[in-house]
């Protein structure tokens, strides 16, 4: 017999089919926190949420982030540091101790519940930890995990640079790893608590690091198929990259392993492809592959995938690795992105900034290039190199852009602008695309906050 469906019926099933598939299209951002001015937590949480990015990925477990993010329905990925692998490999006492204080106390209350679904052990572990250690420290903290029923769903992974694999003349399907026999006990062991291999997907590294790198198959919106491969047109690295881990994988055992993306995205200074453009390109691309849950040619389907990153971090290595952020420092959006329907990318709200004042070089020129040069030792003047945002500044204005970073780090103190060749203005010396920062207040409730226990334990 057949079953005869209405209109009204069709269009509402057609209805309910959308609603489901755009409410599961998850979009992932790293919140990393090497910033020497961090965003008020609470404030970037409203804000992902309006935005609604519903996964984020952190490097550590940093409290006032955890926090923010308690009760938000964001899925939470937790980072152990690289530095901690040794200790927890040999101690099942300290992977006890971490599990407590950085995973189960936040799952203690219902309504301030963090919603922690990973812990990451480590972030590209290989380049600086031993194996040994790798493997111990994830043996460690997941028998923590199993021993609560509260933590015992919890993933762990480990995020791998893209570098572990390797094809013969770049074919995704003869993706093997480097090192197929140290993987395989790594493999064993994810796979023994069904958990996710993660991988980082950088085609902007790829591109920085390889002068003959077709810069339109970093991006995902080309046809141009630069890669062949058994009946499958690889238009796009990321795609390339991906379905290699794939073949690995199948490879060495486990075809059918879930695969996280750890951190994919490009950053806008410091190096002549990195600028807001090409970010947006890639990024919008990204989200774009994510809505659409088509996956790659080996895997298709829904693709698990964290933007590389959230804001700029100002602690990091000085050039293009401070400049990932979709944010600037001051939580504003570097350019827009459209994420799940048509609106447009909201800042992070309620930032509070120190005055309007900024440091500029007064008239003085005598010895003025050596004191660019000092000041450059203290602050990041990458932007004033080539591929930067401020290469086209005059000497007068560079000096101008160092002595300006080195008072809004410091806060806006009047010693802090240099006494021979500064002066403070009011008026934004900024150059369209260069930009002189002007200060963010650390939000002022937690410096007293801080303040007052400071207090208490000096007297
Ligand atoms: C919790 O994690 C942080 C790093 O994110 C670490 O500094 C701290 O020692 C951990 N706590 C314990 C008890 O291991
Ligand atoms: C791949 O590209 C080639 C050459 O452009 C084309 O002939 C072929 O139909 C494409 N295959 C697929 C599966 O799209
Ligand atoms: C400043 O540094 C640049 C680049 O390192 C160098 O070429 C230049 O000679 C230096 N100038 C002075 C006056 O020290």
């Amino acid at each position: 017999m057949l079953v005869r469906l209405d209109f009204s019926t069709t269009l509402s099933l057609l209805l309910l089919l959308l609603l489901v598939g755009s409410s599961r299209a998850q979009v992932g951002v790293n919140w990393g926190t090497q910033v020497s001015h961090p965003l008020h937590a609470p404030s970037v949480v409203k804000m992902l949420q309006k935005n609604s990015f519903t996964r984020v990925k952190m490097f550590d477990t940093d409290a006032s982030v955890l926090h923010a993010l308690a009760g938000s329905n964001i899925e939470v990925m937790v980072g152990i540091p690289n530095t901690m692998l040794e200790t927890l490999s040999s101690s099942m006492h300290a992977a006890r101790n971490w599990v407590e204080s950085n995973v189960t106390w936040y799952l203690k209350y219902p309504k301030r519940r963090v919603d922690i679904r990973y812990v990451a052990v480590g972030e590209e572990p290989l380049h600086d930890v031993r194996l040994d250690a790798v493997i111990g420290a994830v043996k460690n903290i997941r028998a923590a995990l199993d021993k609560q029923t509260r933590t015992r769903d919890i993933k762990t992974t480990i995020p791998f640079s893209a570098g572990i694999v390797t094809s013969n003349s770049f074919t995704p399907s003869t993706g093997n790893f480097i090192r197929p026999d140290e993987m395989k006990t790594i493999l064993e062991l994810l796979s023994d608590s069904k958990s996710p291999f993660t991988v980082n997907i950088h085609p902007f590294i790829s591109s920085v690091n390889d002068p003959s790198f077709p810069l339109d198959f970093a991006f995902f919106d080309g046809d141009f198929p630069f890669q062949q491969d058994q009946g499958n047109n690889y238009t796009n690295a990321f795609d390339a990259i991906f379905d290699t881990v794939v073949s690995a994988l199948k490879q060495a055992g486990f075809p059918d392993m879930p695969i996280i993306v750890g951190g994919t995205g490009w950053p806008t200074d410091c190096n002549l492809q990195a600028n807001p453009q090409n970010a947006k390109r890639f990024n919008q691309g990204l989200v774009k592959r994510i809505e659409s849950s088509r996956g790659t040619p080996l895997r298709p389907g829904k693709l698990h995938a964290y933007i590389f990153s959230l804001v700029d971090e100002d602690r990091k290595k000085p050039g293009y690795e401070r400049h990932w952020g979709i944010f600037q420092y001051d939580g504003t959006r570097k350019y827009d992105l459209t994420l799940l329907g048509a609106r447009e990318l909201e800042n992070v709200p309620d930032v509070e900034y120190m005055p309007a004042r900024w440091c500029v070089s007064n008239d003085a020129t005598d010895g003025l290039e050596q004191r660019i040069n000092a000041t450059c030792q203290q602050v990041d003047c990458s932007p004033l190199l080539e591929g930067g945002s401020c290469n086209f500044l005059t000497v007068s204005e560079r000096a101008s852009y160092a002595f300006n970073s080195n008072y809004q780090l410091n806060d806006q103190a009047t010693s802090s602008c240099d006494p021979e060749f500064g002066r403070v203005v009011r008026d934004d010396p900024s150059h369209g695309n260069c930009r002189f920062m002007r200060q963010i207040v650390v939000n002022s409730a937690e410096r007293e906050r801080l303040f007052l226990l400071h207090k208490l334990y000096i007297y």
